[in-house]
């Protein structure tokens, strides 16, 4: 399948989308509490989204997802389910994924929080995480080989003894929630795609404390890492512009700096 290639049109509806969510996760963050239950946070977000913004979470209901937003705390490298059993403690650092729709558009973008004490551990990791989509961003411009954003990623991880997570990719995003091309956070061989202005689609790298390796809860959503080590995962939509790119997910107070 050929990658898409936007109309400004669908650009500005991809853009309102991602606005939307962008927001969600600066509206949520006032919530992150040792206390509240995952399922709370998932209400919030699923009430903000739906009746303050007229858009629809795009998890609810994808493959059979029960909830509107994922959560994945701790060792949960992505897909948490929310629930009222998981009640944040002090230390905890989450994952909150928030994919919405509106008028026939997505946007995807996710961000850790870590919650009251501060975990060193955690917020190592969270960083590295976080500079490892940074750096990929700066790198995103017409002419650039695909492959060059999961070179950059996993080389920038492993250099800092992390491991970068391989079941799990970014995509091209628009009218569909997921389409080509898949965005790898590691080196592989690919069909040498080339980036082109217009492309849109998500740089989503999960970076494990321990090594790469997950598995599934039976539940069949919630993907761990084997070795009990703490993960961390950032999203962004990006479109690529004419000279370099655009983090059309950026939030308010957000700075894209290396
Ligand atoms: N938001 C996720 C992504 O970044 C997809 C979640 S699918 C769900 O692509 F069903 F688990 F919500
Ligand atoms: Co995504
Ligand atoms: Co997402």
């Amino acid at each position: 399948m050929s990658i898409d290639i936007k109309s400004s049109y669908d650009i500005f509806k991809i853009q309102q989308s991602c606005t939307i969510a962008a927001k969600i996760l600066e509206k949520i963050s006032k919530h992150i509490k040792p206390g509240i239950s995952t399922e709370e946070l998932n209400s919030i977000c699923h009430k903000y989204i739906t009746e303050n913004q007229n858009a629809f979470p795009a998890a609810l209901g994808y493959c059979g997802f029960p909830k509107s937003v994922c959560i994945s705390i701790n060792d949960v490298v992505c897909h948490g389910i929310p629930n009222q059993k998981t009640i944040l403690n002090s230390g905890d650092i989450l994952n909150i994924d928030v994919a919405i729709v509106k008028d026939g558009y997505y946007g995807d973008t996710s961000k850790m929080f870590c919650v009251d004490t501060e975990n060193t551990k955690g917020l190592h990791l969270c960083k590295i995480a976080k500079k490892s989509l940074y750096l990929a961003i700066k790198s995103i411009r017409p002419g650039i080989k695909l492959r060059e954003i999961g070179k950059i990623i996993q080389q920038y991880v492993e250099s800092n003894n992390y491991s970068v997570v391989r079941e799990y990719c970014g995509h091209g995003i628009g009218k569909n929630f997921h389409e080509p091309p898949q965005i790898l956070h590691y080196d592989a061989y690919d069909q040498e795609i080339i980036l082109k202005p217009g492309m849109i689609f998500t740089v989503e790298p999960m970076i494990n404390a321990g090594s790469r390796y997950v598995y599934t809860m039976p539940d069949g959503w919630t993907v761990k890492t084997r070795d009990g080590s703490l993960s961390a995962q950032y999203e962004h939509t990006i479109l690529v512009t004419q000279n370099g790119s655009k983090v059309m997910t950026l939030r308010s107070y957000e700075n894209i700096l290396i």
